[in-house]
């Protein structure tokens, strides 16, 4: 069997490269050792952790907020398991989703684990050690990551869960301990304190979502204790010790050093990061380098150091998200078809699917400062937009930053409802080189959150109208 491009993992990398490259007439195949397409972010990642957060926001919105708005529905009753069950539709409606346009595209699909057994060979190994050899001019390594481990934690996906546990829990724990107040931990960590937990998160740093911008970090913790989260900043786990009848005793320490603690939980969920996964392909056979971290090494064309190998997705540099996989994957299917594929890493916007959302595109204040570029700041509180003040939901606010000499938009940041879609209005300008002064001079609808965008826009001249 000869194509022109094998793809190793369908996730959002693997599957989107491989449409792609289908479209621009490559003869393509794919090769996946799940049972089903989509990779980590529809079976166990990004689809099933934003249908509970969908899911559980619906239940708490019915608990505490229906009544304000005039609505007695009296005291809502969770059934976990059909909310498991909309999550695993949402979950296989994707999938099969995935199945559908590979076959729509004449992608051919092998199910099993891939080997690079040499340039331009990639072996097909099935579950029933069965195995086919492949042929191919390309190689596109899209094999994703898996959960980082805590040194001497074993996770059994029962106590101790990763987040694909945490994802199929069969009860509301009493007490849910989160290790690492990132993205998993404040996204899964909304989830189950929504259905009711005792939710306390665990950080090394002494803030959550590193990475993102300072202020941002700041209000959202201050939201998320108010919603009832408890955070332990600065503090490292020492230990996890599950007991003999179920539940888990962790130590801590302050992270600077100085006296352990014990807390009790009855689940504990441990998400400090993510790790590139490159099991069983081979790597070593081939010479294909990695780098400290065990991220396949690349040049910008996603060339590995071996001929016609390439690599894309997690598995490489750059953030762990499902749109720069994706957005990998077009680039080089393009760039093996002739053509020249591009990724603006500048320009990827990075969500938190919580209750208020946090999203964020360009740089931080901090990296601004770092990097010693000057720049004003505009910002604009919800508290002061009329959607966000008609809907009850005034947390958070919108931040632009913009270069002070060009005004060029280098970085925006949101805390509040519906900040995820927000920021695509910002990318967009941003892709386009666009100044606050273009984003303030645009017309945005009346009464939409989008106006908050429009008035930190404004706010970066100090000419805000709303505040
Ligand atoms: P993956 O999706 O990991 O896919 C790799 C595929 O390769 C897998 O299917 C695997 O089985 C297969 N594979 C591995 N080795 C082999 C082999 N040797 N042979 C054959 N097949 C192989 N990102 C977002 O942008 N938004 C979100 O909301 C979001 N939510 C997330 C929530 C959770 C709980 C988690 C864990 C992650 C989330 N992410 C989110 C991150 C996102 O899932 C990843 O960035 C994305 O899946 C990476 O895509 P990928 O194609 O590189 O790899
Ligand atoms: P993360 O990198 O977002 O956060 C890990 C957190 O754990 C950090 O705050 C880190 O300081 C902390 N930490 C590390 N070691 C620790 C220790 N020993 N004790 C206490 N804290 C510790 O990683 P997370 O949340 O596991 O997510 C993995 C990846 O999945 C992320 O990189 C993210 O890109 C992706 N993802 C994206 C989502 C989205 O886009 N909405 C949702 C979920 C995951």
């Amino acid at each position: 069997m000869s194509y022109d491009l094998v793809v190793i993992g369908t996730g959002p990398g693997g599957y989107v490269c491989a449409i792609r490259a289908a479209q621009l007439g490559l003869r393509t195949a794919v090769v996946e050792k799940r049972a089903t397409h989509g990779g980590t972010c529809l079976n166990v990642g990004c689809i099933p952790s934003k249908a509970l957060l969908h899911a559980s926001e619906a239940f708490e919105e019915a608990n505490t907020h229906f009544a304000d708005l005039g609505i007695d529905v009296g005291t809502p009753k969770l059934d976990l398991k059909k909310m498991m069950a909309f999550k695993a539709e949402g979950v296989a409606g994707n999938t099969k989703g995935v199945e559908f346009l590979l076959k729509k595209n004449k992608v051919e699909t092998f199910h099993g684990t891939g080997r690079i057994a040499g340039a331009g060979r990639v072996e097909v190994i099935a579950e029933d050690g069965g195995n086919q050899m492949l042929e191919t001019k390309s190689i596109v390594i899209a094999t994703g990551s898996d959960v980082a481990r805590l040194p001497g934690v074993t996770i059994d996906e029962k106590v101790v869960v990763s987040s694909t546990g945490a994802l199929e829990l069969d009860r509301v724990p009493k007490k849910l301990l989160v290790i690492g107040a990132g993205v998993i931990g404040l996204e899964l960590g909304s989830v189950w304190r929504r259905l009711g937990s005792e939710v306390t998160v665990v950080e090394y740093l002494d803030r959550v979502l590193p990475g993102m911008d300072g202020e941002v970090g700041k209000q959202f913790q201050r939201i998320l204790t108010k919603q009832g989260i408890a955070f332990k900043l600065s503090t490292k786990v020492t230990g996890v010790e599950v007991g003999k009848k179920g539940g888990a005793t962790v130590t801590v320490e302050p992270a600077a050093g100085g006296a352990a603690e014990t807390l009790q939980a009855d689940v504990v969920l441990v998400c400090i990061g993510r790790t590139p996964y490159t099991e069983g392909l081979g790597l070593d056979t081939v010479g294909v380098q990695r780098d400290d971290k065990g991220r396949i090494l690349t040049d910008s064309h996603y060339a590995t150091n071996v001929t016609g190998i390439y690599a894309i997705g997690d598995v490489i540099a750059g953030p762990m998200l499902a749109h720069k996989a994706e957005d990998e994957g077009v680039a080089i299917a393009e760039m093996l078809a002739g053509q020249s594929g591009h990724v603006n890493y500048g320009v990827i916007p990075n969500v938190v699917y919580t209750f208020p959302e946090v999203a964020s595109v360009g740089k931080t204040e901090e990296e601004l400062k770092k990097d010693g570029v000057a720049y004003n700041a505009g910002k604009f509180p919800f508290t002061a937009n009329g959607r966000a003040k008609a809907n009850g939901t005034t947390d958070g606010f919108v931040k632009v930053l913009a270069d002070a000499q060009t005004d060029r938009v280098l970085g925006v940041h949101i805390v509040g409802a519906d900040a995820g879609n927000l920021i695509a209005e910002v990318a967009v300008a941003m892709e386009f080189g666009a100044s606050s002064e273009d984003i303030a001079r645009t017309c945005h609808a009346h009464p939409t959150l989008t106006e908050a965008v429009k008035e930190a826009a404004l706010a970066v001249n100090k000419r805000a109208i709303h505040v």
